[in-house]
């Protein structure tokens, strides 16, 4: 079975990196994660890497809110191509990349959101599903283009709005779902069995 090296970007909790970290140690991703690099020094995301023996790096997001400047944008390349990193998960980052960034890793980026992409992109995804009152809420992990939670849809995971939920219960129903979904994406992405043509993205059979 081949063996990637992954990097992963995480702004907050790091739910997802757990997931992606137990998976590794379980043997359902045949990987590992070589380095996890935050925007956000507090992000327990770090913590949890480091807990795990794995290299953890804060770098300094500089002045924008919501995305990385040029300079530092080349910081965390390096980092991550000096680390020989296979393919980059986004697990909570919560800054768009530009171009010269996903050019770096082309077509070996991916991110989990929230939600039934192309439907509910950018913040809060649960709450604005939640609000729009869907019946089917889900999450979905994609390929990462210039876009907002946009790129090629390699997975998605559907989830049922019970009458009773609330943002909370309905977040920690999808929440479950991202981790095992991820995990799944990033094992098929492993074995080469991502055929990306256009928007669509075809999963092979094993042994291809
Ligand atoms: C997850 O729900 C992830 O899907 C979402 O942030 C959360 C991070 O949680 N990402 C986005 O909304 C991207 N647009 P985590 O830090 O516990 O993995």
């Amino acid at each position: 079975m081949p063996h990637i090296n992954i990097g992963v970007l995480a702004s907050g909790r790091g739910s997802n990196l757990e997931a992606i970290l137990q998976a590794c140690e379980e043997g359902r991703i045949t990987g590992k994660v070589v380095v996890v690099v935050s925007d956000n020094p507090e992000a327990f995301a770090l913590e949890r890497a480091r807990r795990r023996g794995v290299e953890a790096l804060y770098i300094a997001p500089g002045k924008f809110r919501t995305k990385l400047e040029p300079e530092i944008e080349q910081q965390y390349v390096k980092a991550l191509k000096d680390r020989n990193v296979d393919l980059l998960c986004l697990a909570g980052f919560m800054r768009v990349l530009h171009a010269d960034f996903i050019n770096a890793f082309p077509q070996r980026i991916l991110n989990i959101h929230p939600a039934l992409l192309p439907a509910f992109p950018g913040l809060h995804a649960q709450k604005q599903a939640f609000d729009y009152g869907v019946k089917i809420a889900g999450c979905t992990v994609h390929l990462v283009d210039e876009g907002v939670d946009a790129g090629p849809i390699v997975m998605q995971a559907a989830v049922p709005v019970m009458e009773d939920d609330d943002e909370e219960s309905l977040a920690a129903r999808i929440l479950e779902q991202e981790h095992i979904i991820y995990a799944e994406s990033i094992q098929l992405f492993a074995e080469g069995r991502l055929r990306i043509q256009g928007r669509r993205v075809q999963i092979l059979p094993p042994n291809t």
